[in-house]
């Protein structure tokens, strides 16, 4: 039998830890053959409440998990993980500035960088999905320096969903039939949904280039980037709480794929430390299409990128850029 892998989430007691730890015990992370144990951490406000998850986990009797730690110490949640998905953070409230929430959770991302450095499995691959995702993942990587930073990166594979989904939806193909399309950037409503180098497969087996397909620039130069980047909001407006189900899902692909693969001649979105690929900044968590292989992602070379889009990654750059600045104020 295969050893069982340790699967840490952070802020699980939360909306997504809610969705995301039944998907991980299922085996929807690793495959139906890999047996997990999952490690819960939350903040004290939250302990019965992620009690109450862990009870529900035992009442679900997944035959894959093996284990379940559920924690508000940070050392015992870290201790022996070989993969972090790290959930947890403190949501921007009414009233309050920007810089204050960056300053509260860079103490959290911080804090939480050293016990994954000091005491998670050498090799640990780390997710971040808190918001401001990138920036997280970058003080996470700053503060863990023996962690190698190909092993550090946040989610926008739900935006890169989320745009598979719309051209799905105006091509009325199967969703299955989409690739390839790339969230460049940040996290945030500066995104780049690019369709350029993006195909769908047709039922007689060809593959044929979305924007001739959907043969709408302005849609797609306009409605389409604008849809996917206030995705986000839309769902708050319906729910009334910000997506949840999706962004499990889309946590599940991200580390299904960096550990087992994409397909070939497939890429997928990950927000990953800039090497100044593509004329970004070195030294950002940027979001590049990237293929993996091996446990190992690496960006996808050699795209062209028109005037129109290197717009679009310079401005999200631009973002980012501040966002690191204001992240380091919040140090000193
Ligand atoms: P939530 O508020 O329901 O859950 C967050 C949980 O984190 C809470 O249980 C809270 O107690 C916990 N927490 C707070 N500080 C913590 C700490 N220091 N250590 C451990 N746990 C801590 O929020 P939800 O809806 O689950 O979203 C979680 C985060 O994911 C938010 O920052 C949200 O903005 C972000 N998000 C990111 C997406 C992406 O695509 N990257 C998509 C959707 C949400």
């Amino acid at each position: 039998a295969q050893e069982p892998v340790r699967v840490l989430v952070t802020g699980a007691a939360g909306q997504i830890g809610y969705a995301l730890v039944p998907m991980i015990a299922r085996g929807v992370l690793l495959g139906s053959n890999q047996p997990v144990i999952l490690h819960m951490l939350d903040i004290p406000p939250a302990a019965e409440s992620l009690n109450g998850v862990k009870m529900e986990l035992v009442d679900a009797a997944f035959p894959l998990l093996k284990g379940v730690v559920a924690t508000t110490d940070v050392v015992e949640a870290c201790t022996g993980v070989n993969i972090a998905i790290m959930v947890g953070g403190f949501p921007r409230k009414e009233g309050m500035e920007r810089k204050d929430v960056m300053s509260k959770n860079v103490s959290i991302y911080k804090a939480q960088a050293s016990a994954l450095e000091k005491h998670a499995a050498a090799n640990c691959k780390v997710l971040v999905v808190a918001n401001p995702a990138n920036t997280n993942a970058l003080i996470l990587k700053e503060f863990a320096p023996s962690i190698p930073e190909k092993n550090i990166s946040c989610l926008t594979r739900l935006d890169h969903n989320r745009a598979l989904g719309q051209i799905s939806e105006r091509l009325n193909v199967q969703v299955s039939e989409v690739k390839n399309v790339i969230i460049w950037g940040n996290h945030s409503s500066t995104q780049y949904p690019d369709v350029n180098h993006a195909t769908v497969k047709l039922p007689s087996g060809e593959e044929k280039s979305v924007r001739e397909l959907v043969a709408d620039d302005a849609w797609l130069n306009g409605e389409f980037i604008s849809t996917v980047q206030q995705r986000g909001a839309a769902i708050i407006k319906a729910r009334k709480l910000s997506s949840a189900l999706s962004a499990a899902s889309a946590a599940c692909d991200h580390i299904r794929d960096w550990v087992l693969g994409t397909p070939e001649g497939t890429w997928v979105s990950m927000g990953v430390y800039s090497d100044g690929s593509y004329n970004v900044p070195a030294g950002l968590m940027y979001s590049f299409p990237v293929t993996c292989r091996n446990g190992e992602w690496s960006i996808v070379q050699g795209l062209s990128i028109d005037e129109f889009s290197r717009k679009k990654l310079d401005l999200t750059a631009e973002e980012l850029t501040e966002e690191k600045a204001l992240a380091y104020s919040c140090l000193s």
